[in-house]
């Protein structure tokens, strides 16, 4: 594709709604978080489990929590001990509700230490695996054998039952290490059912939530489809909706979810920057088009972010230019359209979730909302229909929509795209170096099995050159390195272990394809301290 193309078609899919399918929110389950690292995980498992539930702070207010309605409640674990100075609580008015609770951790703690039980640091800090004793099967242990391996981290314990409490499991150095009041169905264990390394702790959570709340898995990504379908139908009413398609999985689904409400009232832009991996913008204009039928603008904008970039060295200088130019084309798009009243955002839950934890925003974390600045120079209402889905949610919410694998699978590409990947200047002739590289390394993990397991798989083009000899002649080009990781949500990551050979294999075809480039690196450095990017 070549020069600016603006193509508008319209077809909308065709949409029955399904009467009979029951709103997937209308069982959920409330997580309190006091500050445990593995709080979002406890919320995944519930999710896998298909229940919906919501994390929200400690400090949530009884009158809030009424109001939100739960079936069930869980209290996640946290740093800190019940005797501290300002240590998170709740209203001990939360266990007269007439919910189940579940308190893990520090939860158990808590739960027990406001109903009138007692707490003290445990006589050697537990952490790690530990064999666990259970003493009753009824029902948060259904289905479990005798002993069991759990996964522990606490320097408290439990040292003396609230009234109404008895033990159900223990552990040698933790007697106590899970209680219940059947009466009021409140439940406590001191170890971590949520980690992989307490391998049947999902069959304890299930217990919890199926035996003891009752409920029922409704939380279903076909429901969700349904429901939010619905809900963007009513909360757009007749109005004209925007979205900045990149081709990455979230704006994708997105975008498909809004067209499938909508239908031609969605305008999608897609900005090629110039920035883009090989053959993206054809295949993105293909698909979304010719198969997903969409509203599709298309702007060629590789002139003008080139230009923006001339010169520019320091990486924040780069992503800062990119990031208004951005704004400023797609401002001017959504002006061209006119009477345009929302943007669709593929905001996800773990973005929400971070601005409203009671620890403030993590320091680790980088959001990457390419559009962010735009509602504050365009009244646009945010339309964010993946608020609530964690990234595998949305990934299976695409494959509902029949997005190909090839996209639903895709790895994550930062809007900066490659010009952060090349070091220093950011010129034509690297970004067609660096494209070249990067498509061999994606043409070989995709053949490979290796696609899938690993977080993210690129090139990066390094400012420097280095000798080298081809055929008889001496040669001083460029430095390609390859960036290979593992990771669960980019918070932390580790570079992959690939075999040895797989490594040789994309290394020779890059040096022998790649014009200008004579030699390819291995970068083997974790996050923290190093970053997944090089920019
Ligand atoms: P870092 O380099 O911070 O990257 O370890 C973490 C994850 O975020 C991606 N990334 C971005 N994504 N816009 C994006 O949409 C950006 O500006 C951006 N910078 C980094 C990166 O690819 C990795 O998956």
């Amino acid at each position: 594709m070549t020069g600016s193309l603006r193509c508008v078609s319209g077809r909308s899919l065709p949409h029955t709604k399904n009467t009979n399918m029951l709103d997937p929110h209308q069982e959920k389950v409330l997580i309190l978080d006091f500050g445990s690292q593995y709080t979002q995980l406890i919320a995944r498992r519930v999710r896998e489990l298909k229940v919906y539930c919501e994390i929200h702070p400690y400090i949530m207010s009884l009158e809030s929590i009424r109001e939100f309605a739960p079936q069930g409640i869980i209290l996640s674990g946290g740093p800190r001990s019940v005797y501290d100075r300002d240590a998170p609580s709740v209203d001990p008015d939360l266990f007269t509700l007439g919910v189940p609770v579940l308190g893990i951790c520090y939860g158990i703690q808590l739960l027990n230490h406001l109903l009138g039980g007692e707490v003290a640091p445990a006589g050697a800090r537990e952490y790690g695996h530990k064999t666990f004793t259970i003493s009753n099967f009824d029902d948060l242990f259904y289905g479990l054998n005798a002993e069991e391996q759990v996964w522990m981290s606490h320097g408290d314990r439990v040292e003396h039952l609230a009234p109404g409490f008895e033990v159900i499991g223990r552990s040698d150095s933790c007697p106590t290490g899970a209680i219940r009041d059947l009466s009021r169905r409140l439940y406590g264990v001191q170890f971590h059912p949520e980690v992989h390394h307490t391998p049947r702790g999902k069959e304890i959570l299930s217990n919890f939530l199926f035996r003891i709340c009752k409920l029922n898995p409704l939380w279903t990504m076909a429901s969700f489809i349904e429901t939010t379908t619905e809900n963007i139908r009513q909360q757009v009413g007749d109005g004209q909706v925007i979205c900045a398609l990149s081709g990455g999985v979230d704006s994708s689904v997105t975008a498909v979810l809004v067209h499938r409400a909508i239908g031609d009232r969605l305008t999608c832009v897609f900005v090629n920057n110039g920035l883009l991996r090989k053959r993206e913008a054809e295949e993105v204009f293909h698909l979304f088009r010719e198969h997903q039928h969409l509203n599709l603008v298309y702007v060629d904008a590789t002139v003008d972010f080139l230009c923006q970039l001339e010169g520019v060295i320091d990486p924040e200088e780069k992503r800062r230019r990119i990031g208004h130019e951005f704004i400023r084309i797609f401002a001017a798009e959504a002006k061209k359209l006119g009477g345009v009243k929302f943007l669709a955002q593929g905001t996800l839950y773990p973005d929400v979730i971070e601005s409203v934890s009671f620890k403030g925003p993590s320091a680790t974390i980088k959001t990457h909302h390419n559009v962010g600045g735009l509602p504050t120079i365009m009244p646009l209402k945010l339309l964010e229909p993946l608020r609530e889905l964690f990234k595998d949610e949305v990934r299976e919410v695409g494959q509902e929509l029949g997005l190909p694998d090839s996209l639903v699978w895709r790895h994550p590409f930062p809007g900066p795209g490659l010009a952060i990947r090349i070091l220093g200047e950011v010129t034509a002739e690297k970004l067609d170096i660096l494209r070249e590289a990067d498509a061999i390394v994606s043409e070989m993990m995709l053949a490979s099995e290796f696609y899938r397991q690993v977080w993210q798989a690129f090139a990066v083009l390094l400012p420097i050159r280095t000798v080298g000899v081809m055929g008889d002649e001496r040669t001083y080009e460029f430095v390609v390195a390859l960036r290979i990781v593992d990771s669960i949500d980019a918070m932390t990551a580790d570079w992959s272990r690939l075999p040895h050979e797989f490594l040789a294999g994309i290394a020779n075809r890059i040096i022998n394809e790649v014009k200008r480039v004579n030699r390819v690196v291995l970068d083997i450095s974790s996050k923290p301290p190093s970053t997944i990017e090089w920019e």
